[in-house]
């Protein structure tokens, strides 16, 4: 029995892409497939696979059915995590969601679930990302204040999501945990934020994320040990499409 995580699918069997990059990059090429290869050799029935947000291009639910389709025909348990990209899910009616692929997928906002002794936590996240004035020598010496203080409110109500979810989880019983976010837990201008701040609260061993896309963009926030917690990027193209094992 193994945990897996990928994050950002993009899938788009229902709708036309939106990021040129995507179009373009020979690393996206055919990459759903390429997944399903990976997950076919790796991923055993009794195994779990935690989708790290960003699953399609879909704006609405029937938009997206298709890419659900693909997403239920993995092996293994699969658990989603909400990303910005993914209009077809309002956090608000997560619970319906989870009566209506009940035994099939795990919608993971506000709520939590097992994996062996510890509870797989989560929420989208939020990070401020710019606009950024850089200087000749690439160096960032200011950025738009509105849209930090727009930025903060987003993270402020991420925040309250996550211990919603860290607190289910406790009441259960639950001591260890795994955090999943697919924001990266910190912007380009933090070493710290509110969301280590929660993991570190509550003693979470790793914090698994996603969002960050191109290699310009892979170390915006933490990767490897801080704090004593591990932090692992799981963005699909970061991956090349390999589900990293977050535990045996
Ligand atoms: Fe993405
Ligand atoms: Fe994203």
């Amino acid at each position: 029995m193994s945990l897996y995580a990928l994050g950002d699918l993009h899938l788009h069997f229902q709708t036309q892409l939106k990021a040129s990059g995507q179009l373009t990059d020979p690393l996206w090429r055919n990459h759903e497939h390429i997944f399903r290869t990976f997950c076919e050799e790796l991923v055993r029935p009794d195994d779990t696979l935690l989708l790290a947000g960003d699953h399609s291009w879909g704006r609405t639910f029937s938009e997206c059915e298709k890419d659900l389709e693909y997403i239920l025909s993995l092996p293994g348990r699969k658990i989603l995590l909400r990303g910005n990209h993914d209009m077809f899910w309002d956090a608000k009616k997560t619970p319906q969601l989870n009566a209506r692929f009940e035994g099939k997928l795990f919608f993971l906002q506000n709520n939590f679930c097992s994996y062996r002794d510890y509870a797989l936590v989560g929420t989208k996240g939020y990070t401020f990302e710019g606009p950024f004035y850089v200087n000749r020598k690439g160096i960032i010496v200011g950025w738009d204040q509105d849209r930090e203080e727009q930025a903060r409110k987003l993270v402020d109500r991420e925040a309250a999501r996550l211990r919603i979810s860290f607190e289910e989880a406790r009441k259960a019983g639950f001591q260890k945990f795994l955090m999943f976010l697919h924001y990266p837990p910190t912007s380009v201008l933090e070493k710290r934020s509110v969301f280590t701040d929660l993991a570190e609260e509550y003693g979470a061993e790793q914090v698994i994320y996603a969002h960050c896309h191109g290699t310009a963009r892979f170390h915006d926030s933490l990767i490897g040990s801080f704090r004593g917690i591990e932090y692992r990027l799981v963005s699909g193209d970061y991956l090349r499409w390999k589900p990293l094992k977050i535990f045996d």
